[in-house]
């Protein structure tokens, strides 16, 4: 699957810059193939049009913002969120500016710290809801913002696969002598999954620190949400009660990169464990995943037959599943079949 040559992907949410970074003025982003200026809009708002002035095709991001506008650093028309033309300096003042003087506009709004865009009027999905990260007594600790070079379905499908811990993740958390995955339980949403397991994990000395867990091996009870196409979260509480959500969107730039951003939510302090420690680790996890998943192919089949599996990689058929029945239905411009919803043992 090359993710823009499937329309039916701009029918989602993508969260696409922290928001932080858009303090610094307007800049550019590429969803989908799309490039798009963002910026700040008066009331600090995220606002997302197509990146090209409509006088002479100008990069918008490398203009300015004025007054909740963003500038053309060309001759300076101004355009707002919706991509009206609000300014041009050359015209007398008070003159019409003509209604074709504008620019496309894209749907974007802010959640959890980041700017989110939707490139359809029709989003499938609302943005995934994640009451954790509303409770007063959690902390949300932004963590990752890079590019990867792989497909947003080879991500997911790392996410939720329990065969690759013992291996991949040998040097953190895994076990080594436990490659059989933990047995999951998997409910297929409309658009999603939902998977528990419980997973046997070792805790090296750092991790004894961060969780306060001082034995060298302990349990996850893992809650995962997949949300198609590309956002997971990955809830994990452990025996003591700590909680450590960790949201991650594999963004797609193009067929050939994704936009990691991951951030995680947790229920302790700063005293238990420090923001700095908990991204250190967590960075080494994700290295790990990430050296071997940009040597995956990036064209990712969808048809199950292409690939060989184990039971273990029954999520990612389901994804698999979902997305081909999407792409299909958008195809043939039907109306949408759910997946028959219900739990499964593997
Ligand atoms: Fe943007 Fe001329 S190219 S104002
Ligand atoms: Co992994």
């Amino acid at each position: 699957m090359l993710v823009t040559q499937e329309p039916v992907l701009r029918r989602f949410w993508y969260p696409v810059m922290p928001l932080a970074q858009l303090m610094d003025g307007p800049q550019s982003f590429t969803l989908l193939g799309q490039p798009l200026v963002l910026w700040l809009d008066r009331d600090g708002k995220p606002a997302a049009l197509g990146d090209r002035c409509c006088h002479r095709s100008a990069k918008l991001s490398m203009g300015t913002v004025n007054d909740g506008c963003v500038r053309c650093p060309y001759h300076g028309w101004s355009f707002d969120g919706a991509g009206t033309c609000t300014d041009v300096p050359q015209l007398d003042p008070g003159a019409a500016i003509p209604k074709t003087y504008r620019v496309t506009a894209f749907q974007c709004a802010e959640r959890y710290g980041y700017a989110w865009v939707c490139l359809s009027d029709d989003p499938l999905l609302p943005i995934p809801e994640i009451p954790e990260a509303e409770a007063a007594e959690h902390r949300l600790i932004p963590q990752f913002y890079e590019p990867w070079q792989c497909s947003g379905l080879r991500v997911m499908e790392n996410s939720f696969d329990n065969a690759h811990f013992s291996i991949v993740h040998a040097e953190s958390f895994g076990v080594t002598e436990q490659p059989k995955p933990a047995k999951s339980e998997i409910v297929s949403l409309e658009l999603g999954l939902k998977v528990y397991a419980t997973v046997p994990v070792v805790n090296p000395p750092i991790q004894q620190q961060l969780l306060n867990i001082p034995d060298t091996l302990t349990v996850r009870q893992v809650e995962s949400t997949w949300y198609a196409p590309f956002s997971r979260t990955l809830k994990i509480t452990y025996p003591n009660g700590l909680m450590h959500l960790i949201f991650t969107a594999a963004t797609p730039v193009s067929d050939r990169t994704s936009q990691i951003v991951q951030f995680c939510i947790r229920n302790d302090t700063e005293a238990d464990a420090s923001t700095e420690s908990i991204i250190a680790f967590d960075r080494q996890v994700v290295d790990e995943d990430k050296r071997v998943l940009e040597s995956t192919d990036y064209d990712t089949p969808i048809d199950i037959a292409a690939e060989q599996h184990i039971p273990s990689d029954q999520p990612g058929i389901l994804m698999r599943r979902q997305l081909s029945m999407l792409i299909r239905s958008e195809h043939s411009n039907h109306k949408l079949v759910p997946e028959k919803q219900g739990a499964t043992q593997v």
